[in-house]
């Protein structure tokens, strides 16, 4: 942070919050934390699923900071390496669905062929460009159905980047990124002195200081989850960094990339009982902890359970407001979706394309707590003034 460079991601993100009229906030090392109002720990955690990427084009500044303004109490982000090997958060190995690619004619001659978690898939692939290059590119809404008018406004953020809006934020807000796609990653970037993808994730986060066990002191600082669906990289960075860790849990068809277990390999007690001395949690996909059959919800896994009984979080992922990501039960009720999550199947921490959102329904449920509350101790008082009265 003392860096003379360290500067330079606040320029470039003073830039783009020109283009959206957004105010121009201290730099981290002007606010103490101590002035910042601190993360909530009373309710399950609202983790801003690759931003407010709901609203704006995934993964960028300006959805970052939409979903600090929705109340995020995580923003979520997925990490993957350039050709030079600088850390980018990037979703999809290929550039094809969420950028300006295919328009850029000089780049035509880099779409490949390569092997991706046991398939062949052609795109231009991220590893294949420098940042330089990552950088003329601008991204777009990956869903026809949501808001194209920012299509072509933002660039690709770094990781560094990424960390400086979090710790720009005038509260604390944590992050959640991923260590995403490690063995392609391994296999098409390489660093010097035989450094890995994991080891340069773990050195950015301890570089801006992200350290420190579940709400230890440093922790509640500057919270963290770090996520992976590869438990050997999860295994791999526990000697270098204590920072609390989520196993993701990909669909029940999907091998895991790199010890290639089954889910249900991953989701027995015994493996529970091993992977925990690793991780805090488990971030599964949702409709594995729920199976649903022609829409509509069936009867519950006892994967919560499961993991609660060897003291692991449960984070499920996406939760999303479209009609086309709701289950019937749910009578295109986004708000009832979290209500049953929460109250019903009692997850930790949810996922969301729509931070604000999730926000407005854990602050409206915990407003009517209070009313009930409030409403209870005036009845206490009217009875008691009542018996005064009989004495
Ligand atoms: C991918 O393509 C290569 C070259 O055509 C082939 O040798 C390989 O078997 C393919 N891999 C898969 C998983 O289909
Ligand atoms: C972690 O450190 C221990 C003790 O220093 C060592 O035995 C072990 O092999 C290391 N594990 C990894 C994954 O590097
Ligand atoms: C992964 O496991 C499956 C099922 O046991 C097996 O059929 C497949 O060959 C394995 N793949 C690799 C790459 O080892
Ligand atoms: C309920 O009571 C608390 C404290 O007594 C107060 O701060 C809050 O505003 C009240 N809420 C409502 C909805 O009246």
């Amino acid at each position: 942070m003392t860096s003379p460079l360290w500067f330079l991601p606040f320029l470039l993100l003073s830039l783009l919050e020109g283009t959206v009229g957004r105010p121009f906030y201290p730099l981290p090392s002007k606010l103490d934390y101590k002035d910042r109002q601190p993360l909530q720990t009373s309710r399950p955690y609202n983790i801003a699923h690759r931003g407010s990427n709901g609203e704006l084009p995934e993964e960028t500044a300006a959805a970052y900071m939409r979903a600090i303004d929705e109340g995020a109490d995580f923003i979520e982000t997925d990490i993957l390496a350039s050709k030079d090997g600088k850390l980018i958060c990037f979703h999809d190995v290929t550039l094809d669905a969420t950028t300006d690619i295919a328009d850029q004619k000089e780049f035509a001659h880099r779409k490949r062929t390569y092997e991706v978690q046991g398939f062949n898939m052609t795109g231009f692939f991220v590893v294949d460009f420098t940042l330089e290059e990552l950088k003329t590119l601008r991204v777009k809404q990956r869903y026809k159905f949501r808001d194209q008018q920012y299509n072509g406004k933002f660039s690709i953020i770094t990781f560094e980047e990424f960390i400086a809006i979090a710790l720009d934020a005038d509260r604390i807000v944590g992050i959640y990124p991923e260590i995403k796609n490690p063995i392609f990653i391994n296999q098409h970037v390489k660093w010097a002195n035989g450094k890995k993808f994991e080891d340069k994730f773990v050195e950015t986060l301890l570089k801006y200081g992200y350290k420190g066990a579940y709400k230890s002191k440093d922790w509640v600082k500057q919270p963290v989850f770090i996520q992976s669906f590869a438990p050997t990289s999860l295994i791999y960075i526990s000697n270098m960094t204590d920072s609390p860790k989520i196993f993701l849990i990909d669909d029940v068809t999907v091998p895991t990339q790199d010890t290639n277990q089954s889910y249900w390999e991953i989701t027995s007690d015994s493996y529970l009982e091993y992977i925990k001395d690793y991780v805090v949690g488990i971030g599964p996909w949702k409709d594995t902890v729920v199976p649903a059959e022609n829409n509509y919800l069936t009867t519950p896994t006892d994967l919560v359970a499961k993991a609660h009984a060897h003291d692991l979080q449960v984070h499920p992922y996406t939760y999303r407001n479209e009609y086309m990501f709701l289950h019937f039960n749910f009578h295109q009720d986004p708000y009832a979706e979290y209500d049953y999550w929460i109250k019903k199947i009692g997850v930790d921490g949810l996922f969301t394309d729509f931070t604000g959102s999730l926000h407005q329904y854990q602050e409206w449920v915990a407003a009517s707590a209070m009313d009930e509350k409030n409403a209870s101790s005036l009845l206490h008082k009217i009875s008691l003034m009542i018996s005064s009265f009989g004495g």
